[in-house]
């Protein structure tokens, strides 16, 4: 059952990395990656990617925009289910959607799905249950292979999911041929290192145990980042909410400036992702503003940096992403470890349900 864990939660924090490996059988061979489940011809005649998922899983769908933009060179764009539903949005046939869910069922995910296939869009639902509600809708499934998972706080599925949209980021560009091989065979090399960055240190643990002592008591939090470490950031701050009830928001740094620094104070406190591999010196920029205005500041980065209260080291990596794994763990950890400190029940948080089927 729990196998010696507190909390299923923390099984599954646990589990990411073996869940991870076996994500990646068959998709990774060699030097090229594949999805036996797809086939090729289904980028013919697409130039824009929609993807819509909720909560958690919309985190994975709104990193993995920045993956296809990038490296698929596709456009795409990201919505949050519900409001998709009721925009009368426009869609055309040279859009593909995309819908991410660990289970399957949920509402409002499943209905953007039932619209954009009566709009005669082709479909791929990313999903963690074979034989869900989506899974029979979708034209295309790609199972995320996490097992099951118990607690309510979405942990493996958030982390097979996001290497599954990364695959097929790589899938799309190598179709597309807008990746160098060179590029494509260091995302591949990256991509192989992922299950490496999500084994839970004990030194990790341990700091994060230590620190939820103090942080348990923030009046607020901001959970900040920029390019895929703001989706992470959102991601970080849906974790303490939902099992803490501590008010967090996530935010791209750069938007500070426009509104919410006003809120800065001591008791305010500021978990910063500092990735060494990208944007390093404009989120370090930004901590300096929020340190000025004398926020608490826990950074999670590879690097010191000395403005800030607290910090987390991470393993120092040569690829954002592996630095984002490598964070994603640390935010979990964290979170659990404050809502344990409060005395919740981390694996069924109030007012929540594991599967929304009611919109
Ligand atoms: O099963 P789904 O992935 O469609 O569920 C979507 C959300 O309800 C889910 O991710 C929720 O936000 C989690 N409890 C977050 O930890």
């Amino acid at each position: 059952q729990k196998d010696g864990f507190r909390f299923f939660m923390e099984k599954e924090i646990y589990e990411q990395s073996d869940v991870v490996s076996d994500c990646m059988i068959g998709r990774i061979q060699d030097n090229s990656i594949n999805f036996d489940e797809i086939s090729p011809e289904l980028l013919d005649g697409i130039n824009e990617i929609k993807i819509c998922a909720c909560g958690t899983s919309y985190h994975a769908g709104l990193t993995s925009s920045y993956l296809f933009e990038r490296l698929a060179k596709i456009k795409c764009n990201v919505e949050i289910a519900s409001e998709f539903r009721y925009k009368e949005p426009l869609l055309t046939k040279d859009t593909l959607f995309i819908v991410i869910s660990q289970s399957g069922e949920t509402a409002d995910t499943l209905e953007a799905l039932k619209m954009a296939k009566k709009a005669g869009l082709k479909s791929v639902v990313v999903c963690n249950v074979d034989n869900s509600s989506m899974t029979r809708v979708a034209d295309f499934t790609i199972l995320t292979r996490a097992g099951i998972e118990k607690g309510v706080a979405s942990t493996k599925a958030f982390s097979t999911q996001t290497v599954v949209l990364w695959m097929l980021a790589l899938y799309f560009a190598k179709i597309n041929s807008s990746i160098s091989s060179e590029l494509l065979q260091s995302e591949i090399k990256a991509l192989r290192e992922v299950p490496k960055s999500l084994i839970v240190e004990d030194r990790i643990h341990e700091k994060t145990k230590r620190l939820s002592k103090r942080y348990l008591h923030g009046h607020g939090f901001f959970f900040i980042g920029r390019d895929v470490f703001f989706p992470l950031a959102l991601e970080g701050a849906l974790k303490l909410k939902e099992i803490s009830y501590l008010h967090a928001e996530g935010y791209p740094s750069g938007e500070m400036k426009h509104g919410p620094i006003a809120l800065a104070d001591p008791e305010l406190f500021t978990i910063a992702l500092m990735p060494q591999n990208l944007l390093y010196d404009k989120i370090k920029s930004n901590v300096e503003e929020l340190s000025a205005r004398d926020s608490t500041i826990c950074s999670i980065s590879s690097l010191e940096f000395e403005l800030c209260d607290d910090f987390i080291k991470i393993q120092e990596t040569n690829h954002y992403m592996l630095e984002f794994f490598e964070m994603l763990v640390v935010l979990q950890l964290f979170s659990m470890e404050i809502s344990i400190r409060l005395g919740n029940d981390v694996d069924m948080p109030r007012n929540l349900a594991k599967s929304v089927t009611v919109e």
